[in-house]
């Protein structure tokens, strides 16, 4: 039952589609565990460009089934598009794509509720993806959320959005001045979705379990980063989930010594899109430069991601948590003009030094980052195929990278598309 586990170790947007694709030519599975439409997934091959949102990003490879776990939230209607675009682009998708029944909906209510607690939240905002994810959490949590399941009975789903509906309504209108969505419209909506996404509906737990006692090859996609979980992220600049393991054993339905391999992606620097800490981010003029270098907007909202250097703290905060046994380090050609390079190696927080991203770190503490400064390499890496082919000076930077978190970088990325990567040991399974 050989399983690989891919984690985003910074704050999400690390490349993860990208890798998960060159893999899933090795996977029989690929499954998404939690998150949901708030994910952009990107693959480039050649001048052709997918982002996938809930739909694990395997659907690509017409050898892999891709399951959409009990822990994802997954909004009909955006799933329904994602199906419908991936057709039309000739992906055979219904056969192969799987959905927990035990999956929550995000419904119109959530998506409103998310941008009307931003708006109240003012400049204590989270800076959300905007797409409801907390607010189905949220009702998941209290135990009012619908689940994909409830698609197969009209009558109940009716009578669940019309208790919802009565529920937010005062919230909706006393509170935030916004009208609550009509019961009958969202219904009705719903179950145009139902039509599309019933016969895909599985018990997902029993569904991935088989597979695995079948010695299928599965490939394990998390969405956002370590350092957006609920629980080991930088709280309350989270999303609503847990992109570390606990949340693959619970939003599978596995258990934890299923998962055998447990790779987080990094890029050559750090990014983040959204409000909290980063103590590595460059300043604006230097930003932008490597914005535009890196393409560093967002694959969801198309804002512009904060950028600064490889921040060592934060990933050992990742690699502690999730417990991440190798590196596969993207990006690196975005690095490739610069004249010196740096990593953050510690951070010094009022006089005390630290080598692990703390618990409790607010974004107005300041903190001193500690930094290595290496030469550039101010040579074109696209085209490199080996490692030996890379300069010796961006061999000396991910070298470093390697002793300073202490462990093996198995995956060099040196452009978007799917022919820039190199595999230091090939066989992922
Ligand atoms: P994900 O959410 O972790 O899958 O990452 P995103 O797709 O949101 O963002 C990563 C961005 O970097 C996408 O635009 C990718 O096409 C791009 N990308 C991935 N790897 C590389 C790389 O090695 N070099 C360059 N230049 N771009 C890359
Ligand atoms: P992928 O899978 C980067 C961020 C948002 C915000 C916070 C909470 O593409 O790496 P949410 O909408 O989840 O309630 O927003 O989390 N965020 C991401 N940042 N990549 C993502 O996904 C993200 N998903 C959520 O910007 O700061
Ligand atoms: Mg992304």
């Amino acid at each position: 039952m050989p399983t690989l586990l891919i984690v985003g170790s910074q704050w999400g947007d690390e490349g993860k589609g990208k890798i998960v694709d060159m893999i899933s030519r090795e996977a029989d599975v690929v499954a998404r565990y939690q998150g949901g439409s708030n994910a952009g997934h990107t693959v480039v091959d050649g001048d052709k460009k997918y982002i996938l949102h809930l739909i694990p990003s395997g659907i690509l490879h017409p050898n892999c089934q891709c399951l959409i776990g009990g822990g994802v939230v997954v909004d009909p209607q955006a799933l329904t598009k994602e199906i419908q675009d991936l057709e039309k682009l000739g992906f055979e998708v219904a056969p192969r794509l799987f959905i927990s029944d035990c999956a929550h909906i995000v419904l119109p209510y959530h998506r409103l509720l998310d941008a009307a607690q931003e708006k109240l939240r003012g400049k204590g905002k989270i800076g959300t993806t905007g797409r409801g994810i907390g607010c189905a959490y949220g009702d998941k949590a209290t135990r009012c959320g619908l689940r994909l399941g409830d698609l197969r009975n009209e009558k109940k789903l009716r009578a669940k959005i019309e208790a919802l509906e009565s529920f937010y309504k005062p919230l909706f209108e006393k509170v935030h001045h916004i009208e609550v969505p009509d019961a009958d419209k969202v219904a009705a909506d719903l179950l145009q979705y139902a039509r599309i996404l019933r016969p895909m509906l599985v018990d997902g737990p029993a569904w991935i379990n088989r597979k695995l006692d079948q010695g299928r090859k599965v490939l394990i996609e998390g969405a956002q980063g370590i350092l957006l979980d609920i629980d080991h992220g930088t709280y309350p600049f989270v999303t609503s989930s847990n992109p570390s393991p606990g949340g693959v054993c619970s939003g599978l339905g596995i258990g934890p010594k299923r998962i055998n391999r447990i790779a987080g992606v990094a890029k050559a620097y750090t990014t983040r899109v959204g409000e909290g800490p980063m103590p590595s981010e460059f300043e604006p003029e230097f930003a932008e430069k490597v914005r535009k270098e890196g393409n560093e907007y967002g694959a969801t909202t198309g804002r512009p991601r904060r950028c600064g250097w490889f921040d060592a703290p934060a990933v050992r905060r990742s690699i502690l948590v999730a417990g991440i046994e190798e590196i596969m380090l993207t990006k690196l050609d975005v690095l490739d003009p610069l004249e010196k390079v740096r990593i953050g190696t510690r951070y010094r927080i009022n006089g005390k030094e630290m080598e692990v991203f703390p618990t409790d770190l607010a974004p107005e503490t300041p903190v001193e980052v500690v930094y290595e400064e290496l030469p550039g390499w101010k040579t074109p890496t696209s085209a490199c195929k080996t490692y030996e082919e890379l300069p010796a000076n961006a061999r000396r930077y991910i070298e470093r990278i390697e002793a300073v978190l202490g462990l093996p970088v198995s995956v060099v990325s040196v452009s978007a598309d799917r022919s820039g990567t190199i595999v230091r040991t090939p066989g992922f399974f």
